[in-house]
């Protein structure tokens, strides 16, 4: 029986991503039967909701998705689909490994950088509950429970334990606001007290930021609010060579939907120079999320090689292929 997955290409570099991965990840010889489920601003802004019915029929199904990124207007138009997704499955764990990739060039390729960040998904300032209190003057809620941040904290908690890492930070901004990052850290500092063999810190975020930048190498697991787990996704992403290559999964307990940590990135969306070992590799961890570790190190291992090989790599990595010459090198090294 073939597994059975959600295909949402999404918009931007989305569909190039999306259809390069389905091709590597076919080539595993994992059988897969992909539910193709189209979802771009055009169609939110036609059915005037952020998540259209077919999408979630569709993720009730099959319970698992492989979604390319879907652009959301900036300052105004309809809310993120991304946010609403995950709100709505409750996919409460955004994990996202950010790791050297041997071969690549970078600013830090001199270190061993394996660091996983653990995002809380579903609240924080991404409640979208924001309203104009009176003419130029808007207030922007941030939600944070005890209910999401305990479970983001468990789950990070338990991963390390499973997969053996040792340090765990969180991260905070609780000096100032006192109340919800307070509480935010409570949770960490609770959950990480069954796990006494474990190393638990706290770092402020401004803090954070710079010790990532500084010591990259130092770091481990992280575990992050949802604002914070954003922006310091990207920042990662910039120590090890950028968005084209760092994967990410969207986790529930009832669905999961993998999805690289890039937008849809419109300034080269169309043109073919999209980098998809991102989306591979956030494949990858859906491999070994069903259990198909096989496939799974298949996959890992001739990205790697490719990166090794130095070529053919995209624009993005410092090389000149386009989206497909890299795909079918990736393919080509499976064999
Ligand atoms: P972005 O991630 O789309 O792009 C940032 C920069 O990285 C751009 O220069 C882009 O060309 C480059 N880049 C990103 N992915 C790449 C890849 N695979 N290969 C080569 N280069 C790559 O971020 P930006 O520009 O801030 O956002 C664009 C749109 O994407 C926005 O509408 C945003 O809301 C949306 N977005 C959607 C996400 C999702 O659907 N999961 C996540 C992040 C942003």
């Amino acid at each position: 029986m073939p597994y059975k997955v959600t295909l949402i290409p999404g918009d931007g570099i989305g569909p190039e991503v999306a259809d390069a991965t389905v091709r590597a990840v076919d080539a595993t010889g994992v059988a897969i039967e992909w539910e193709r489920v189209e979802l771009t601003s055009k169609i939110i802004e036609a059915a005037g909701t952020p998540v259209p019915q077919h999408v979630l029929d569709s993720l009730d199904r099959t319970r698992l998705g492989l979604k390319g990124p879907v652009t959301t207007p900036v300052a105004g138009g309809f809310s993120s689909v991304n946010v609403a997704l995950r709100k709505k499955l409750d996919l409460f764990a955004n994990v996202r490994p950010v790791h050297t990739l041997p071969g690549l060039k970078t600013r830090f390729d001199d270190l061993k950088i394996d660091m996983i960040l653990f995002r809380e998904n579903t609240e924080d300032v991404y409640s979208g509950l924001e309203h104009e209190v009176v003419k130029d003057v808007v207030e922007s809620l941030k939600i944070i429970t005890r209910t999401a941040s305990i479970k983001i904290a468990e789950y990070a908690f338990d991963y390390a334990q499973r997969m053996g890492r040792k340090k765990v930070v969180a991260v905070h901004k609780a000096n100032i606001m006192k109340l919800s990052d307070g509480l935010f850290l409570r949770c960490c500092r609770e959950v990480a007290e069954r796990y006494p063999w474990i190393s638990y810190k706290e770092l402020i975020v401004d803090n954070a930021s710079m010790q990532l930048v500084m010591r990259p190498e130092t770091f481990d697991v992280l575990i992050l609010p949802n604002l914070y787990g954003d922006i310091l996704s990207d920042l990662a992403a910039g120590l090890v060579g950028g968005l084209g290559i760092v994967p990410g999964a969207n986790m529930g307990r009832d669905h999961a939907v993998f999805e690289a940590v890039h937008g849809s990135a419109p300034d080269i969306a169309g043109k073919g120079l999209a980098n998809p070992t991102a989306l591979m590799m956030s494949a990858g961890m859906m491999l070994t999320h069903l259990g198909e570790h096989d496939a799974a190190k298949r996959l890992h291992d001739a990205i790697g090689k490719v990166y090794l090989d130095g070529k053919p790599l995209t624009g993005d990595v410092g090389g000149n292929a386009n989206t497909t010459q890299f795909t079918d090198a990736v393919i080509a090294a499976m064999k």
